[in-house]
C-alpha cells in the first residue's frame, strides 16, 4: 500500500521577521507549451527534503521530581472536582477568568510560533529578549534518557491503560490522558546542512507542546489538533543536536477521549535559502464547467538568505491517477515573471491557467475524485531552489436553499457521518491503513461525506477523503470563549483562535473533498445575543479570506433560534438534532427554511442513536424513537443498550425518526449522523463505560444492525434485506419477539419455520418493517423483499447451537512489511454448523508466527476494561478483531493462530511484502 503525502510542504512563514514585505507580482504569466525542465531532474536538483522523523525517539512521562511549574504554558483554573460531562444540549458556562500572577510561565516563547497567521502585524508576539530562567534537566544534552523508553511515532502513550475503574472519567474515555510527557530525539546536522534553513513539522501533538533544542526553548503550540512548524534553523549546530518536547495534556480538556503524545507524524523539513514557505502554494479553481476549468495560484516565496534573491517561479499541473501518481506529460506549464524576494521576507508570486476538458473531481458513485498536482520549481539564477507539489482538484461547488448542494451542476444530498480522531483500539496514533477502513466500511454503507467532529484531522486523512472521493466538512473548535469542560479551548480561545483556525484553512484549503468549513459545534456563544454573533462573523471573515472561491463557513447549532444573531452569520445553517426536534420540541428545519430561504440547511449532527451490538432487550416498546431508560433500552446493570435501533439519547432520536424530518423538508441538504464508529469516551447514557454507543458501527468496527438501515437508504439500487433479532433464544419460546426488517425493497413478507407471518408494505416516511407479535420458536426466520411487486431480496436467520469452532479471516491478506500496514482479523465464535453464536462471550487467544505482531483487540464491547493490548479477549456476542502489522522490513508469511478452550481452534495465513 503506497500513500502520496499530502502537498510537498514547507517553510516557515512564522520565521520570517514581522515586517515582512509581500510583493504581488502583478505582471501576466506566460503560459508555455513545453516544460521548462523536466520533472525528474528539477526533482532530483531540489534542495528540499522532507525527511520522515518518526524513529528513534525516548519517551518519559512526567516533570524531572514531580515538578511540573516550571513549565506551565500559563496559569490554569484549578480543577477540584472532576466531573463527567454534562447532556449535550446543555448551557455552557461563563469560562473561567485565569489569574494572572507572577508565576513564570512559557507562553510569551510559544506564542510567536503562532505569528505567520496573525493577520494584523501589530498583534504579532515577540520573542522576550531573554530565555526563560528554567533549568530543564530533560532538555539538556548532557542529560541521559538511556533509561527512557524507546518509541516510534505516532504514539499514544494513553490508550494502553489501564482503565480506569472508579471516578467520573468516562467522558475522557477511562484512559488517563492527562499530565505531563517528555519525548527526546536527535537531530544531526552535517556538512551538507550548511546554510540551509531546517523545520520541525509536526502534524498534531495533545497538546501543550513546548520544543526545546540543545536547551533552549524554540516554541510550541497549544491546540492538540492542529499542525504546526517550529523553525529550528538559528538553534542548530554542526553535529548531534539534542530536541526535547514536552507534552502538558490537561484533565477536563476534552468532551471526549483526546489522546495523549506524539500521535501524529513529525518531520524535518530542510530547503534552500529562497524556498516556498510553509503550506505556500493556494491553488484555486473560481471557474469551472465541463468544458473548461481556471486555475489560479499563489505561492509564497521566503527567502532566508541574507541578499536578495530573484526568483523564477515555473508551475506545471499534471494529471494524477487514482493513487495520486503523476501521469503523463504536465497539462500546462506557467513561467511566472522574475520576483525578487528581500532578505528575511516573503513574497507572492501569482499564476493562473485555463485547462480545456478538465478531469472533474467529484463524489463517488455518481461522480470520479479525479485530481491533479501542481509542481512549482523555484530557480535562482538558473539554479533549482525548491521543488513543491500540491495536490487539487478542480470542482463546481455550489449551496442554495432549494435543495442544498450541487457539485458539478448534480444535487448531492450529504449522506454523511461524524466522527471522531480515534481509531479505537488503536488510539489516537493515526494509522493511514485503520483509517481507510474506516471509510471504506463507511463507503459499504453508502456515506459520502464525513464530519470532522470538533477538531482538524491528520492530515493523511484528507488524503484519503481526496482519493476515495469522500466530502468532508472540516471543523476547527468545539468551543469559543465559554467553556465545555474547566480546561478545554476556551483557555486559549482569545489567544489562539485566529492562528489555529488560518492553519488550518491554509494547510487544508487545496483539498477537493472539504466541501464546507465548520467554525465551531454547539459553541456556548449561541446564548449570548450579538456578543456571540461578533465572534461568529470574525470567524467567519477569516474563512472568507483565506478561502475566497466560496466554500461556505457554518457553525453546528443545537440551540440557536432562527430569530436570534447567530445563525445570521453563517453561509450555511447546520443544525444539531433541532432539525427534527430536540427533545418533544418540535423539529426547526421550517422555521429556519423560512427565515433563511437562500441558505442551505443541514443537520450537522442526526439521531443519536444508540446501540450495543447484539444486545436485544425485552419487551421492544411499539414506539419509533424513544429515549434510553432503565428497562426500555437500556439495562443499567450490563451498561448495554437494547439494538433494535429504535433508542437514542435524551435530546436525540431514531435514524427513522430523523429520516422522516429530512424527507418532510426536502429542501434540506442532509445529514452528518452523530456517529459513523463507536469512539473512545463519551458513553452517553452509561458514564461508566469506556466508549459511546451511538456508533453505527462499534469500536472494532464491527456493524450494528443500524449500519442495514442507512444502507437501504443510502444505496437505494443495492438489492439488500437483513433482519433482527438473531434467532438463538432458547429462554424465549412462545414468548414475543418482535422481527424488525431493513431493505432497500418497499415491501416484504417474513416466515417463521416456512410459516408467512404476513406480507408489510413500508408506509410513508417509515423505513423499517416490524412484525412485532412474533412468538418465538427455534428454527429458521426468513424475509422476502420485494420492490414494486418484484422479488428483490431475501435473507434468512437459523437457530444456532452451542460454540464449537473459531473461524477467521482477515480484511487483507497480504500487507506490507513496513510497521505501519495493518491486517484486521475477524474471529468469529461458530457452532458445528458455522453459524455465528449470537451470545458466545469464549476467551480467544491470538498468537502470531513470523515475521508479524499484535497490535490490539477489541470486541467492541463498551463495557470492557481489558486492555486493548492483550493478546486474550472475551467474544462480545459471537466476535472479537485482532490487528497485526508485519514488522517493519519483514517480508514472507505469518501465521495467526486463535484458540479458546474446547473450540476448534482456526488459522489465518497473511504475508508480508517487506517494505
Ligand atoms: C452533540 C455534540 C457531540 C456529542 C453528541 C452526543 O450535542 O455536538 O459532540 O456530544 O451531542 O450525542
Amino acid at each position: 500500500m503506497k500513500h502520496v503525502p499530502h502537498g510537498r510542504p514547507l517553510a516557515a512563514r512564522f520565521a520570517r521577521p514581522l515586517l515582512a514585505a509581500l510583493c504581488l507580482a502583478a505582471l501576466p504569466a506566460t503560459v508555455m507549451t513545453v516544460a521548462a525542465a523536466p520533472l525528474e531532474a528539477a526533482d532530483k536538483q531540489s534542495p528540499r527534503q522532507r525527511i520522515p522523523f518518526n524513529d528513534g525517539w525516548k519517551f518519559h512521562l512526567g516533570d524531572p521530581d514531580g515538578n511540573s511549574a516550571p513549565y506551565l504554558y500559563d496559569i490554569r483554573p484549578e480543577v477540584k472536582e472532576s466531573a463527567d460531562g454534562k447532556v449535550a444540549d446543555a448551557m455552557p458556562e461563563e469560562a473561567a477568568r485565569i489569574a494572572r500572577g507572577n508565576a513564570p510561565l512559557l507562553k510569551p516563547w510559544v506564542l510567536p510560533t503562532g505569528n505567520a497567521f496573525i493577520k494584523d502585524p501589530a498583534k504579532r508576539h515577540a520573542r522576550p529578549a531573554s530565555e526563560p530562567a528554567i533549568d530543564a534537566p530533560y532538555a539538556k544534552a548532557g542529560f541521559d534518557d538511556s533509561a527512557w523508553r524507546a518509541v516510534t511515532l505516532p504514539h499514544d502513550w494513553a490508550i494502553e491503560g489501564p482503565f480506569l475503574t472508579t471516578g467520573p472519567y468516562g467522558g475522557m474515555g477511562r484512559l488517563k490522558t492527562w499530565g505531563p510527557a517528555w519525548y527526546r530525539n536527535k537531530i544531526t546536522v552535517t556538512g551538507a546542512d550548511a546554510g540551509k534553513p531546517v523545520f520541525l513539522d509536526i502534524d498534531g501533538a495533545m497538546a501543550y507542546s513546548s520544543v526545546w533544542i540543545n536547551g533552549r526553548l524554540a516554541g510550541g503550540w497549544p491546540y492538540g489538533y492542529n499542525s504546526f512548524r517550529i523553525d529550528l534553523t538559528k538553534y542548530l549546530k554542526p553535529g548531534d543536536n539534542q530536541l526535547a518536547i514536552r507534552l502538558d495534556n490537561t484533565p477536563e480538556s476534552a468532551r471526549w477521549y483526546p489522546g495523549a503524545g506524539l500521535y501524529r507524524n513529525v518531520w524535518l523539513t530542510k530547503t534552500a535559502p529562497l524556498h516556498v514557505g510553509q503550506w505556500g502554494v493556494q491553488v484555486r479553481t473560481p471557474k469551472v464547467s465541463k468544458e473548461s476549468a481556471q486555475v489560479a495560484w499563489n505561492v509564497t516565496l521566503d527567502n532566508a538568505g541574507g541578499a536578495p534573491a530573484a526568483a523564477d517561479v515555473t508551475t506545471e499541473l499534471y494529471a494524477l491517477d487514482d493513487k495520486g501518481r503523476i501521469t503523463g506529460k504536465p497539462v500546462a506549464t506557467v513561467v511566472s515573471p522574475t520576483t525578487t524576494v528581500a532578505p528575511g521576507a516573503s513574497a507572492t508570486v501569482a499564476g493562473e491557467t485555463t485547462l480545456k476538458n478538465p478531469r472533474l473531481w467529484g463524489p463517488v458513485p455518481t461522480q470520479k475524485p479525479n485530481r491533479y498536482t501542481a509542481v512549482t520549481t523555484v530557480r535562482q539564477n538558473g539554479r533549482v531552489m525548491d521543488r513543491y507539489e500540491t495536490p487539487f482538484g478542480i470542482r463546481e461547488l455550489r449551496f442554495d436553499g432549494v435543495k442544498g448542494m450541487y457539485i458539478n451542476g448534480e444535487h448531492v444530498p450529504i449522506r454523511g457521518v461524524n466522527n471522531h480522531h480515534d481509531l479505537g483500539a488503536l488510539g489516537a496514533a493515526f494509522n493511514v491503513r485503520a483509517a481507510e477502513r474506516q471509510l471504506e466500511i463507511m463507503q459499504e454503507m453508502g456515506i459520502n461525506a464525513v464530519r470532522m467532529s470538533h477538531n482538524p484531522p491528520d492530515p493523511q486523512l484528507l488524503e484519503l477523503t481526496d482519493r476515495m472521493g469522500i466530502l468532508v466538512q472540516n471543523e476547527v473548535f468545539d468551543s469559543w470563549e465559554r467553556k465545555k469542560t474547566p480546561l478545554d479551548f476556551h483557555l486559549i480561545f482569545p489567544d489562539w483562535h485566529e492562528q489555529d483556525l488560518r492553519s488550518m484553512l491554509r494547510r487544508d484549503r487545496n483539498h477537493p473533498s472539504i466541501v464546507m468549513w465548520s467554525v465551531g459545534n454547539e459553541v456556548g456563544e449561541q446564548y449570548t445575543g450579538e456578543h456571540g454573533a461578533a465572534i461568529g462573523r470574525k470567524l467567519v471573515g477569516i474563512v472568507h479570506e483565506e478561502d475566497p472561491d466560496g466554500r461556505p463557513a457554518t457553525t453546528a447549532m443545537n440551540w440557536a433560534k432562527p430569530d436570534m444573531p447567530l445563525p445570521a452569520t453563517m453561509d450555511v445553517i447546520s443544525l444539531n438534532y433541532q432539525g427534527t426536534g430536540i427533545r418533544t420540541l418540535p423539529g426547526q428545519f421550517p422555521a429556519f427554511h423560512e427565515k433563511f430561504p437562500g441558505k442551505a440547511i443541514l443537520h450537522t449532527e442526526s439521531a443519536s442513536a444508540l446501540s450495543s451490538r447484539g444486545e436485544y432487550q425485552f419487551p421492544v416498546p411499539g414506539a419509533l424513537s424513544a429515549a434510553v431508560r432503565p428497562g426500555a433500552g437500556g439495562d443499567p446493570k450490563t451498561q448495554q443498550v437494547s439494538a433494535y435501533e429504535l433508542f437514542a439519547a435524551d435530546f436525540g432520536s431514531s435514524a427513522d425518526r430523523a429520516f422522516a424530518s429530512l424527507d418532510q423538508n426536502p429542501y434540506t441538504a442532509g445529514e452528518f449522523v452523530w456517529t459513523g464508529f463507536d469512539y473512545l469516551g463519551e458513553p452517553t447514557p452509561y458514564y461508566g463505560a469506556r466508549s459511546s454507543y451511538s456508533g453505527i458501527v462499534d469500536l472494532a468496527g464491527f456493524k450494528k444492525d443500524r449500519f442495514y438501515l442507512y444502507q437501504a437508504r443510502w444505496r437505494p439500487e443495492l438489492p439488500m434485506v437483513h433482519i433482527l433479532p438473531h434467532w438463538t433464544w432458547p429462554d424465549r419460546v412462545g414468548e414475543v419477539t418482535p422481527v424488525h426488517v431493513f431493505t432497500s425493497g418497499d415491501e416484504a413478507e417474513l416466515f417463521v419455520n416456512g410459516k408467512s407471518q404476513g406480507r408489510l408494505k413500508k408506509a410513508p416516511y417509515a423505513y423499517r418493517l416490524r412484525w412485532d407479535f412474533v412468538a418465538y420458536e427455534p428454527g429458521t426466520i426468513e424475509v422476502v423483499a420485494y420492490r414494486e411487486g418484484k422479488e428483490w431480496a431475501r435473507s434468512s436467520v437459523k437457530t444456532a447451537g452451542a460454540p464449537a469452532a473459531l473461524q477467521a479471516s482477515a480484511d487483507r491478506a497480504t500487507i506490507a512489511g513496513d510497521g505501519k500496514d495493518l491486517s484486521f482479523i475477524t474471529v468469529r465464535v461458530a457452532d458445528k454448523a458455522g453459524l455465528t453464536a449470537p451470545r458466545a462471550s469464549n476467551a480467544v487467544r491470538f498468537t502470531v508466527e513470523g515475521p508479524g505482531e499484535l497490535v490490539a483487540t477489541d470486541n467492541g464491547d463498551p463495557t470492557s476494561f481489558v486492555s486493548f493490548q492483550s493478546p486474550q479477549r472475551a467474544a462480545f456476542n459471537g466476535l472479537v478483531l485482532g490487528i497485526v502489522r508485519a514488522r517493519p522490513g519483514a517480508r514472507g508469511p505469518i501465521t495467526v493462530r486463535v484458540t479458546a478452550d474446547g473450540l476448534q481452534p482456526a488459522t489465518v495465513a497473511l504475508r508480508s511484502t517487506g517494505r
